[in-house]
């Protein structure tokens, strides 16, 4: 079947996502649903005992076509959760830079390494065709000019990124090797947002403190500039990952607009006519100084291109906070 740019696709009809609960995961699983798959979600935290993980399930939960399965990669078994799926989506992971020094590597190890050779060992184990897998732009450190195209040599600068990095090259070794049957597609992903944000990230802390929440916390001058991606576009991304028939491959998933914290404070400013408050704070160990997607192989390999602008995706995020925080909303 070829979509409306030409490129081939395959249809999913069965589909496991882990770290359905989270951020991004969460909006996979809901898209994933909407385009007419079996979903079987898979995270540590459990929408029974978890606030954040039943807001973001909340429309899952009540589709017949989702199963939830509460359980920890690191030590679950794993193989029996993916029989039959034409694609496992791998989002499960310790997520966030500036938290991944000192004492709580080994659980980033844990989850973003040993986790996801364990997720691999069973793709192969029940011959998954495809995994997609959720690496970071952290693998390309600093970039001093320009945009950073997959070519370019990774330089991780924090415990995290090199984390997400040997997950991205076990995803590679498992697809090479002559016996699998797996091939894997892992995107580097740069500074996602939008509604469900998690709650460590500037924008959802911004509109936060505009609305009246806790003040900003600004580590470093503000000059500090991320390509900002909004989740939808990467939800379309990772599902054009698992549906397009290529090989295995390293793409970078960027809107390709690299814009400074304080532009993005300023556009929230403008958007909510509200201040945001901030307590300046030193920079922060491992926060890179500019990120930008060279996001032509993408377009290319998969016919993806992100279509939504920043102003539009805060609003969105702004919209959602305010249904969902009521208390911030009026304060
Ligand atoms: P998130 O924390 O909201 O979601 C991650 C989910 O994975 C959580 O619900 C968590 O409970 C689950 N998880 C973690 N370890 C697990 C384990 N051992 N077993 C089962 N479940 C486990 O984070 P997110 O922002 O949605 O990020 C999702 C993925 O995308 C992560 O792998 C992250 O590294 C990657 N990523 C995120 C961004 C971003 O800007 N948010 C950018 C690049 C890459
Ligand atoms: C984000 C995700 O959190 C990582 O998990 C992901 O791997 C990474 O993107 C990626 O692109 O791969 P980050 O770029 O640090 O990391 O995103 P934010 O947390 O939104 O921070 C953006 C900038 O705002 C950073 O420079 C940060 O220092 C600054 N910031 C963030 C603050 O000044 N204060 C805050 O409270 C939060």
């Amino acid at each position: 079947m070829n979509d409306r740019h030409g490129v081939e696709r395959h249809r999913l009809k069965r589909a496991v996502v882990t770290g359905a609960a989270g951020f991004i995961g969460s909006h996979l699983v809901d898209a994933l649903l909407s385009a007419g798959a079996t979903v079987v979600g898979v995270d540590r935290r459990d929408p029974g005992t978890d606030p954040v993980a039943a807001t973001n399930l909340a429309d899952a939960l009540g589709h017949p076509g989702f199963t939830f399965v509460a359980a920890d990669l690191r030590t679950c078994p794993v193989a029996a959760l993916f029989l039959q799926a034409d694609a496992v989506f791998h989002f499960a992971g310790m997520p966030g830079v500036r938290g991944s020094w000192g004492e709580r590597f080994a659980e980033y190890t844990g989850c973003n390494v040993f986790a996801t050779e364990r997720v691999l060992a069973a793709c192969e184990d029940v011959r998954v065709p495809r995994l997609v897998y959720a690496s970071s732009s952290s693998v390309y450190g600093t970039i001093r000019e320009g945009a950073s195209g997959e070519q370019r040599t990774p330089t991780p600068e924090s415990p995290y990124a090199v984390s997400k990095l040997a997950g991205e090259q076990l995803c590679l070794a498992h697809a090479g090797k002559a016996s699998s049957a797996v091939t894997a597609v892992a995107l580097r992903l740069f500074t996602v947002y939008g509604p469900r944000q998690r709650p460590d990230m500037l924008i959802g802390r911004a509109l936060a403190a505009a609305l009246g929440g806790a003040a900003l916390n600004l580590y470093g001058s503000g000059d500090q500039r991320r390509d900002f991606t909004y989740v939808g576009d990467v939800v379309q991304a990772a599902i054009a990952g698992a549906t397009t028939g290529i090989e295995s491959a390293v793409l970078n998933i960027g809107a390709g607009v690299s814009t400074s914290v304080l532009d993005v404070l300023a556009a929230i400013e403008e958007l909510t006519g509200r201040p945001v408050p901030v307590n300046r704070m030193p920079a922060k160990p491992g926060d890179v100084d500019a990120t930008l997607a060279d996001r032509s192989r993408a377009g290319e390999l998969l016919g993806w291109k992100p279509c939504t602008a920043l102003v539009q995706g805060i609003s969105r995020q702004l919209a959602h906070l305010t249904a969902n925080s009521p208390q911030i909303a009026s304060a």
